[in-house]
């Protein structure tokens, strides 16, 4: 843990270090769970959005994209369940003045029991080496079975709190399990309560009640009440999609690990309806691309995995998370959600308007079920720096830091650096890099020994060097440099892009 703790640091200080990500408003001490993308940091957020959308919309030929407001009538989120039900239980210690959340002070504590039980398996595995039933372990060791008899007590006594919405009997566990407020070791704690994430500001000069608007805590519903519009305008025929991106707000309790829980953060998210009875078949169909599409990237394959929901929203009939494997360990990056017909039918009932699809196949109208697929930008742009960033041994003498970002992703594609400040090689460099803009990101490079030069793009993880050095004025030959081996060739001028292009082209999932 504690290397991958270290790992969450150093992400942190290369980002800041190399312009991917500054805290937001740092001249004034910062704001929370507030951050901002630098010069490089914009460049992989775009690269990423493209990748998405490149595959949900581009390469789709019943898939089209939305650019809906960030203000919805309020009333939409009456519809969906937000006014009611977006919330987290809260509780407050008394002594510290700190709040927490509920189920996270729970979570933790279940955390702590099962490091223990990790460690007894860790420990016994190394004992017995390759002799080792780990399963076989875990159903008999006494110790283990009694931990782990202790985990299932208490989530069961929390889930059936959380379904009988007994705020007390949360309190009531916390209390039980000896849980202390992290900063002050206090058990002082008041009762819980429901905050809801949803941030709330008022529309122009109305005042009071009537006038407030909701910041959208998804991007979803703005998909879901333009239905109608993309259907009918765009002649669409179920299935279809409609996809989006863009800046959803929640006011979480605890925003922490970086960009990993932030109040304010994107989403790429498609809608894709279906006719009922098809929506199985579909979520299957959704699952399986989307992991792809990410596994299309290079990333290694066992940094994610599914967590398929047990425990259901009111409105899905399946659902399942793609986890990674970030800094902090396994976590979820996107959703993928049986939504059935809860927030078209939802919006027809809140709106009095007909929100259905006349099937010309069947002679009939009906409302669409949904598959969602929901991603967050910001943990996606983590995900990717996070797995990427590799401190290497280069030789005895000297070593490098390297973000082994996915060539299609990386901020900058090809670093022009004239071998001299002189000579000519940088009026015939910057000729090159001209050639190569209008298709590429590219830096120019002058400044140092080409060694450090070299390791300076190593550093924002540019896939590709190109040298001019004298002979290039002779022979109309640059040498290139792959970022990952390090190998240096020798090429023609214009097969340059050729090289480049095969390389940072988006992958087909
Ligand atoms: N429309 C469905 C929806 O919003 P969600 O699981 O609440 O579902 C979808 O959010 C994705 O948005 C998550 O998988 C995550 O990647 C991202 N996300 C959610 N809350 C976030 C936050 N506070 N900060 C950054 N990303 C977040």
């Amino acid at each position: 843990m504690a290397q991958q703790d270290d790992l969450l640091k150093k992400v942190i200080s290369h980002s800041k270090e190399y312009g991917f990500v500054f805290p937001s408003s740092e001249i004034y001490d910062g704001l929370s769970a507030a951050y901002d993308y630098g010069q490089l940091g914009v460049e992989l957020k775009n690269n990423i959005k493209e990748y998405w959308w490149t595959a949900m919309v581009k390469m789709q030929e019943n898939i089209v994209g939305l650019d809906a407001s960030i203000f919805m009538h309020p009333t939409t989120w009456k519809a969906s369940g937000h006014v009611d039900a977006f919330n987290d239980p809260l509780i407050d210690n008394k002594d510290s003045k700190k709040r927490y959340r509920a189920d996270v002070l729970i979570e933790d504590h279940i955390a702590k029991i099962d490091a223990k039980i990790q460690k007894d398996v860790d420990k016994a595995a190394k004992r017995f080496g390759d002799a080792f039933d780990e399963a076989e372990f875990r159903s008999t060791n006494p110790n283990v079975t009694r931990r782990q008899g202790e985990i299932d007590q208490i989530e069961a006594r929390f889930k059936k709190a959380m379904d009988d919405e007994d705020l007390a009997d949360v309190k009531a566990l916390i209390e039980d399990l000896g849980i202390a407020c992290p900063e002050s070791g206090s058990k002082n704690w008041t009762d819980v309560r429901q905050f809801n994430l949803m941030f709330k500001t008022e529309l122009g000069a109305v005042s009071g009640d009537s006038g407030v608007i909701y910041l959208r805590p998804e991007t979803a519903q703005g998909i879901f009440v333009n239905f109608l519009n993309v259907q009918k305008s765009g002649r669409m025929k179920v299935p279809f999609g409609i996809a989006q991106i863009g800046k959803a707000f929640r006011n979480e309790i605890i925003a922490r690990q970086f960009i990993f829980r932030m109040r304010e953060f994107e989403q790429m998210e498609m809608q894709f309806f279906v006719k009922p009875g098809t929506q199985m078949q579909w979520y299957e169909y959704w699952k399986d691309f989307r992991i792809k599409w990410h596994q299309a990237l290079g990333i290694p394959a066992e940094n994610y995995k599914f967590h398929d929901h047990l425990k259901l929203a009111h409105y899905a009939d399946a659902a399942s998370d793609i986890e990674f494997n970030f800094p902090m360990g396994f976590k979820e990056l996107e959703g993928i959600h049986s939504r059935t017909d809860f927030d078209l039918a939802r919006h027809e009932e809140f709106s009095g308007k007909k929100l259905q699809y006349f099937d010309p196949e069947e002679n009939r109208s009906y409302v669409p079920y949904v598959i969602e697929t929901s991603i967050g930008l910001d943990r996606m742009f983590l995900a990717v720096l996070s797995s990427s960033y590799t401190e290497e041994q280069v030789d005895e003498k000297s070593e490098r830091t390297v973000l082994r970002i996915p060539p299609c992703l990386a901020p900058v594609k090809v670093a022009v650096l004239p071998l001299l400040k002189k000579d000519g090689l940088p009026e015939k460099a910057r000729e090159i890099l001209k050639s190569l803009q209008a298709e590429f990101y590219c830096q120019y490079d002058e400044k140092d020994a080409i060694g450090r030069r070299y390791r300076r793009q190593d550093a924002i993880g540019t896939p590709y060097c190109i040298t001019i050095d004298h002979d290039t004025l002779e022979d109309g030959m640059v040498t290139i440099r792959e970022r990952d081996t390090m190998t240096q060739e020798r090429v023609k001028i214009e097969e340059v892009a050729s090289i480049v292009r095969g390389r940072v082209k988006y992958p087909v999932a």
